[in-house]
């Protein structure tokens, strides 16, 4: 635990069922760009914001796809760079938000370089100005919704990038679980996972405070119980919410510590075979858990996190990463894996040879 610490977090939380209705009110007049993919169009919900948005000229960019590109990101924001945009307004999972985070930095500041050129560059780029943000999850894992930070995806050269600041929290969450009720059995699993490994990764990281441990506890309490409830009752709304307040805390947690090991190793997975972040982020947490405990006999929290190593060993997930890669392909990124970025907030021991051993166990290829 850090004993000099520090929290801040600007991001005003409205949450309940119904608080989509309230949108209106953290809104003003002019030109707002509303960030989603096509399905909620499709489904209605971009008619039903337009409408309520009466007094905004809404425009709407609805090719959001999972797990934002950058040559994507650069085409959308020189597309709407003279667009007088006034606001922006998230509508989906994380790659949504993340994209409208990117956006409202973007898009008002004039940047030297394309954004390609910015990102790529070893130098980390200070975004000093942003538009207004509002998000509206409808899944519930990222956090993405309190957290100053959005992933970028660089496909060409399979790597992510972090764009990260204060600049780059929103402004508002509207947290409405009813939102989160028609979200796929498949996606529900990998999301409540992508939520359980923030918590997880806030309580073992080197960079904990007391408030991030809180959350990150807080947190994981809850997913546990509302995981098991949502795989025999998708429509629990009682457990949706406390999933999607589970996510809120795990982000809360990780807007402070950031993530650590399961993470670091999660990335080259995603950018080389297209797992889903939330199974790439929590096929090796079960293993985790048992290096960590060994280190870490007395640790205070031991009974939390051996419930939720039970709980994921139970849901098999070494199965969905085998859809994906296969064990040489695994092995074939562990240098990547081990990024001093995040793998060194992890406060367990963390080597080679034990990242060896913890793939080898994670899928069963021991
Ligand atoms: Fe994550």
């Amino acid at each position: 635990m850090n004993k000099d610490w520090q929290y801040f977090n600007p991001v005003k939380v409205v949450s309940g069922v119904g608080s989509l209705s309230r949108l209106r009110e953290f809104t003003k007049s002019g030109d707002w760009l509303l960030i989603t993919s096509s399905g909620f169009t499709r489904r209605g919900l971009v008619d039903t914001i337009t409408k309520q948005l009466d007094r905004v000229a809404l425009q709407v960019y609805d090719s959001v796809t999972p797990n934002p590109e950058l040559e994507d990101l650069e085409t959308v924001t020189q597309h709407y760079r003279g667009a007088l945009i006034q606001g922006i307004i998230a509508l989906g999972g994380g790659s949504a938000i993340d994209a409208a985070k990117v956006l409202a930095v973007t898009l008002c500041c004039e940047l030297e370089r394309p954004l390609v050129e910015v990102l790529r560059q070893p130098k980390k780029h200070n975004w000093d100005k942003k538009l207004p943000l509002i998000v509206i999850p409808t899944t519930s894992g990222t956090g993405a919704e309190v957290t100053p930070f959005a992933t970028v995806w660089d496909k060409p050269y399979h790597k992510k990038h972090s764009i990260t600041g204060d600049k780059v929290f929103p402004d508002v969450a509207l947290l409405d679980p009813a939102l989160t009720v028609p979200l796929p059995e498949f996606e529900t699993l990998y999301t409540s996972l992508d939520a359980i490994s923030h918590a997880l990764e806030s309580i073992w990281n080197v960079n904990r405070s007391p408030v991030s441990e809180a959350f990150g506890v807080q947190s994981l309490n809850l997913a546990l119980k509302a995981l098991p409830k949502l795989r025999k009752q998708p429509d629990d709304i009682d457990a949706r919410a406390d999933m999607q307040q589970a996510s809120l805390l795990a982000g809360l947690a990780i807007s402070q510590t950031r993530t650590a090991i399961a993470h670091s190793i999660s990335y080259p997975l995603t950018s080389y075979f297209n797992v889903p972040h939330g199974i790439a982020c929590s096929f090796t947490l079960p293993t985790l858990i048992e290096e960590y405990l060994k280190s870490k006999p007395d640790f205070k929290n031991r009974e939390l996190i051996l419930r939720a190593k039970e709980l994921v060993s139970s849901l098999d997930i070494a199965c969905y990463i085998n859809q994906y890669a296969t064990k040489e392909d695994v092995l074939s990124k562990k240098e990547g894996m081990h990024h001093p970025d995040r793998a060194g907030n992890y406060d367990g021991e963390m080597n080679e040879l034990t990242l060896h051993q913890v793939l080898l166990k994670s899928l069963d290829w021991n």
